[in-house]
């Protein structure tokens, strides 16, 4: 049991800068990873690398990135010498999906199936065997889904009988014109696709540029609902009890 009291962490960290959080995070857990994709979460690296040089990194390999994104993996591993492991899908069960379904199954009946092989998945295997996990997240990403997450929290969707997962979502309180401030003050790696127009990237199906004045995140599996925008990475249910 983790002997750690999530009440009174979350009452520290709540409306804390990422820096504080991160700090705290990475003292708190040796078993800790980075999510990585994409423009927050090099940020969470650049700031981490300077507080411990030990950090583990990941990134959900779908098979279905732009080649952009890969290209942009790529300068993040040697720009900060950081091992990102890469994480794929259970080979048969993808297989068996693509031979039932074809390629583009959730342009007709939604992207839970598709995201819970390519992604949710792989990242449950990967979250069993660690502590706690930092994300991107950021509260105005989405006005649907991410309004009432706290800076950190128990996982109750990855957390196991036998393990207590914990959450951290350092950039939370922060707007995407601070995370690009930081980008370009601290002359950050991003990917190639921000110069054309993509805000928030996924895969390559499933992500477009948006127009002036669309919300961030509309580009995204442009044709559902606001309120289904989430692949499974991340859910709304929080839970902050200690076990
Ligand atoms: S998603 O659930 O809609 O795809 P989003 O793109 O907003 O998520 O990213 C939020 C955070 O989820 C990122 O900052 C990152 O921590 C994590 N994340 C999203 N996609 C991936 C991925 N492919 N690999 C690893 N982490 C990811
Ligand atoms: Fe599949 Fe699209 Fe989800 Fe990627 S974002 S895993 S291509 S449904």
């Amino acid at each position: 049991m983790n002997p750690l009291n999530i009440e009174q962490l979350q009452q520290e960290l709540a409306g804390k800068n990422p820096r504080f959080i991160l700090k705290k995070a990475l003292a708190l857990f040796d078993n800790i990873v980075i999510s990585f994709s994409g423009a927050e979460d090099v940020v969470l690296i650049d700031m981490a690398v300077g507080i411990r040089k030990d950090i583990k990194v990941f990134t959900l390999d779908t098979g279905r990135l732009h080649p952009e994104t890969y290209r942009f993996i790529e300068k993040v591993r040697k720009h900060y010498g950081v091992e990102i492991e890469l994480l794929t899908p259970d080979r048969a069960v993808l297989d068996d999906f693509v031979k039932r379904k074809g390629l583009f199954s959730f342009y007709e009946d939604g992207h839970e199936e598709c995201c819970k092989i390519r992604k949710v998945e792989p990242l449950r295997r990967r979250l069993a065997t660690v502590d706690a996990w930092i994300t991107g997240q950021r509260r105005d990403q989405s006005l649907d889904t991410r309004q009432d997450i706290p800076e950190v929290h128990v996982d109750s969707v990855f957390s196991t009988a036998k393990n207590q997962l914990v959450k951290f979502n350092p950039l939370l309180n922060w707007k995407s014109a601070q995370v690009w401030d930081y980008i370009e003050a601290n002359q950050v790696p991003y990917n190639d696709l921000h110069n054309r127009g993509f805000i928030s990237i996924g895969c390559e199906p499933c992500t477009r540029p948006i127009l002036p004045n669309q919300h961030e995140r509309a580009g995204r599996w442009w044709w559902e609902e606001s309120t289904k925008k989430e692949c499974g990475l991340h859910v709304s249910k929080i839970d902050s009890s200690q076990d």
